[in-house]
């Protein structure tokens, strides 16, 4: 059996339609119920729904063999674990965004909210620019609106919230995609299953491009 961790939510359920796609159906998953684990023996699939932030937790301490994640999370936590594959879901880009009116003073330490506190670290590190980092859990955009910021570093995807509350993109960090995971571990016993499911779903990767 091969325990898959699904993100939970809209991303997930996309991901799912993949594995689905791909052979490795579970029919149970479409009941209109709150459990959050399914199994289709004769596949040898079991699903579990988790918080989307959560998934590589669960595949690096291999509660589940593989699963999908955001490249947000993998880059910011970097787990153990082996990232095979790129879904080209969930596509949207980590971005500096600030008031349009906004002029960076190079002359002062730069104030940057943000949930991915890692990313923004590294990315002015590799500018050679002083930040202060104040850590948010949503919202973030708010934050410079308020003046609690300078700028943020915050997932982009339509733009469309960055535009309603007077904020653009001032430079682009990293394109994000959904990425399919492995634990180290199970790569190496369930290596078969594990590459059998790999080609599947490479191949429904192609057939959505
Ligand atoms: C994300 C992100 C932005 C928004 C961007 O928030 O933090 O707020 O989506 O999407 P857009 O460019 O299409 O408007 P999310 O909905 O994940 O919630 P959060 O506030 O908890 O981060």
């Amino acid at each position: 059996m091969l325990n898959v961790a699904l993100p939970k939510g809209r991303l997930g359920e996309k991901v799912y339609a993949m594995f689905e796609a791909a052979g490795y159906e579970c029919p149970s998953i479409k009941e209109n119920n709150r459990k959050l684990i399914f199994e289709n023996e004769e596949r040898g699939v079991r699903y579990f729904w988790v918080k989307p932030s959560d998934v590589a937790i669960y595949v690096e301490r291999g509660a589940a063999d593989i699963g999908v994640a955001g490249k947000d999370i993998l880059l910011e936590y970097a787990p153990d674990v082996y990232e095979l594959l790129d879904l080209n879901l969930g596509k949207c880009r980590m971005a500096v965004a600030a008031p349009n009116e906004f002029h960076d003073d190079e002359q002062k330490t730069l104030k940057v909210a943000t949930k991915f506190t890692n990313i923004a670290a590294n990315y002015y590190a590799s500018l050679g620019r002083e930040i202060d980092i104040i850590k948010l859990n949503g919202s973030i955009e708010i934050a410079p609106i308020l003046k609690l910021s300078d700028v943020i570093v915050d997932i982009v995807e339509t733009g469309t919230t960055l535009k309603e509350n007077n904020l653009e993109v001032k430079s682009e960090i990293v394109p994000i995609s959904a990425r399919l995971i492995a634990n180290k571990s199970s790569f190496k016993f369930k290596g078969d299953d594990i590459e059998k499911i790999v080609e599947s779903i490479k191949k429904q990767v192609q057939a959505n491009d």
